[in-house]
């Protein structure tokens, strides 16, 4: 049945979308022989348009080991023996299993008595001083870094014998020790150890074991181990680098928790927020909905352990200084999977949930949501502005279900901005009838995505200038080059792919009177252990860099600006005429005219740039992105093959003469006088 499913989601994307490779011809670069003169002319005129700041922000979603074995950082997998099959992650070299009471010691699997959402721990059996070992393996093995700082902590009790002393190891993958430390169980009843220790050398697979002393029984659960040094130094807390990279993008929104994960493969399966706050041992362990979505790339070892939940999420978006975009469950399943539907007259606690997550991040601390967050440590509100209710949801079984979201929603919370979907697909019956629908209901923002190969950005440059001004806005919520066909374990993360976004960026950023939020998806992949790519963001147990898509993401976020102005050439707008693109913005806080052009034309194009209505400062500068190889890519070995290469303009005569090089994205920046 499984397969089956899975089998229907992959097909039903492949058939549906029909993409076909659609790459560019990797032409090499012709020389300056064929640059052509062309005159842009920015008018430095009020449009009275704002761009958002929201405009570009990042969607985050826990595919690909993006939160465990990703951004939040703990080692250890499987840490309180909640997987499906309970020793998963887990490994007993020496035991026998057939002979409980005769080799060195066995581990079993016991269940709280209760209802405790944590369901299990582990039962240690030490028989003799034969070295009975347990060992975890990690996400992928283990990062340790040379001379850096790990926590170890555990819950244990003492059951019967005499456990002496539990030592722990890192090792690397010939066995030799990093770091070790130990504990002391001294108590029969459930209780907290704690040790820190350094690690002598750096390993990208480490693992850890742990050896008894002593002989008895032993009870163990919660075992865990995180580097100290973490993200503002938060104990437990996310990946300092894969956070500094989401940083650096300075996002206008942070969307969470996905994604298809928001949906679940069942209604059972379903992202439930409630379940991801509060004590982290009391957050109940979900199977990940990407675990065995893909035949091709099955990781049956991708749960949710949650530690990254919905605090968390709240927590990073202010610390990245990004509006925090929840998306809730509609009480549909994934339509690709089961589509399992709650019926109307049944939706109330889901509806419930969402009227509480507000209150969850805005409310006051004596509402019990408002507490619970209080007591987690954030008694101020995290100001919470919008919501999302569903995701790829289609048909009239959303539409029907969002409506009753809305009035809900709308009735105690009329300042919440609520955004709805069109389904999976950029365009097609889904798409025609979920817009039509929702601007009936006077929807306030509609997500859109498209997963489509680099010609379809380069061609759809112009895809919201015609969108009425009179419906609801857009959130183009994900989106992604192709560069063989969605969601192929063959895609790159190439820099035609790139390029072809920044193309078409320029039109989003054109329509910012009509496009408010903006990302690219998925966020993160694990080297080692991903489903899906292209992904912006590639990371190992050690080491993370951004793709070229990051790098063209990040020029157009840190160059956002706050007023739209219009760039012309002969009047007409660049929508890649002899494949020239380019928007132009003001930045009123810095006074700076910014300009982005994106030439995908294998020569270089002569460019000379003037300004109407205003006057430009005596010198520049202008940041490229640009390779004459359309196929290469970012790597863990060559992290900044595409990445900015600045330099100064010099304005005469109110005029900036630029080479906008073959394949390349230029931001031009100018003091406006
Ligand atoms: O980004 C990967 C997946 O693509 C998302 O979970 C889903 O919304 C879309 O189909």
């Amino acid at each position: 049945m499984k397969r089956r499913v899975t089998v229907k989601y992959f097909l039903g994307l492949m058939a549906m979308v029909s993409l076909v490779s659609c790459k560019t011809e990797n032409k090499e670069a012709v020389a300056d022989a064929t640059a052509v003169n062309r005159d842009l002319v920015v008018d430095l005129g009020d449009t009275g348009i704002k761009i958002q700041p929201t405009m570009y922000g990042v969607f985050f979603e826990d595919i690909n080991f993006a939160a465990d074995g990703g951004l939040y950082a703990e080692m250890i997998k499987n840490r309180s023996f909640e997987f499906t099959l309970p020793k998963t992650g887990w490994i007993e070299p020496n035991s026998d299993r057939h002979s409980y009471n005769k080799e060195s010691g066995i581990m079993s699997v016991v269940k709280y008595a209760g209802d405790a959402q944590n369901h299990n721990y582990a039962r240690v059996k030490v028989n003799n001083d034969q070295g009975y070992v347990l060992i975890n393996e990690g996400f992928r093995g283990m990062g340790v870094a040379k001379d850096a700082e790990y926590k170890l902590s555990l819950k244990a009790a003492k059951n019967s014998g005499n456990i002496q002393r539990i030592k722990f190891q890192l090792l690397d993958s010939l066995d030799n020790v990093l770091g070790e430390t130990a504990i002391v169980p001294e108590s029969d009843s459930w209780s907290t150890y704690e040790s820190k220790f350094t690690a002598s050398k750096s390993e990208m697979k480490a693992k850890v074991k742990i050896t008894f002393e002593g002989t008895g029984v032993i009870d163990l659960d919660m075992i865990s181990l995180f580097p100290t040094d973490t993200w503002m130094g938060r104990e437990k807390g996310l990946r300092k680098d894969l956070v500094q990279l989401l940083y650096d993008l300075n996002p206008g929104f942070l969307r969470f928790p996905g994604g298809c994960i928001v949906e679940g493969r069942t209604l059972a399966r379903r992202y439930q927020w409630k379940k991801t706050v509060g004590d982290i041992e009391e957050r109940e362990i979900l199977v990940n909905r990407w675990n065995t979505e893909f035949n091709h790339r099955p990781t049956p070892d991708y749960y949710q352990s949650f530690g990254l939940g919905f605090f968390e999420y709240f927590q990073l978006s202010e610390d990245l200084g990004a509006e925090p975009l929840p998306i809730l469950g509609c009480g549909i399943a994934c339509q690709f999977n089961t589509g399992e539907l709650v019926p109307l007259d049944e939706l109330d606690p889901y509806v419930q949930d969402a009227l509480d997550l507000i209150e969850f991040a805005n409310g006051d601390t004596n509402t019990a949501w408002g507490k619970v967050r209080a007591d987690m440590g954030h008694p101020e509100p995290f100001n919470m502005k919008y919501i999302g209710i569903g995701n790829e949801q289609w048909g009239p079984e959303y539409i029907e279900r969002y409506a009753i979201f809305e009035k809900a929603l709308k009735a105690k919370y009329p300042e919440i901005i609520i955004v709805s979907g069109s389904g999976p697909f950029p365009d097609g019956d889904y798409f025609e009838y979920g817009w039509e629908q929702l601007k009936q209901m006077n929807a306030e923002i509609v997500d859109e995505h498209y997963y489509r190969p680099p010609q379809w950005f380069r061609d759809n440059a112009t895809r919201y200038d015609s969108y009425d001004r009179n419906g609801p806005k857009v959130f183009a919520g994900e989106y992604a080059a192709q560069s063989v066909a969605i969601a192929s374990p063959e895609n790159e993360n190439n820099w035609d792919c790139a390029l072809s976004e920044a193309a078409f960026m320029t039109g989003l950023e054109r329509n910012a009177d009509l496009v408010y939020l903006t990302s690219y998806a998925p966020l993160m992949a694990h080297a080692d252990a991903w489903q899906w790519t292209p992904d912006m963001i590639w990371f190992n147990n050690l080491e993370s860099y951004g793709t070229a898509n990051y790098q063209v993401q990040k020029m157009y976020s840190t160059n956002a600006g706050t007023d739209l102005l219009t760039i012309t050439e002969d009047e007409k707008t660049l929508i890649g005429q002899d494949g020239l693109y380019a928007s132009a913005v003001k930045d009123s806080t810095t006074g700076e005219l910014i300009v982005k052009i994106i030439n995908t034309e294998s020569h270089p194009q002569a460019l000379k740039l003037t300004a109407s209505n205003g006057n430009l400062g005596n010198t520049g500068t202008v940041s490229t992105l640009q390779s004459n190889d359309l196929q290469v890519v970012n790597s863990f070995e060559s992290p900044d093959k595409i990445s900015p290469k600045e330099s100064t303009l010099a304005v005469s005569n109110g005029m900036v003469e630029v080479t906008a090089e073959p394949y390349s994205m230029n931001v031009i920046k100018i003091k406006i006088l």
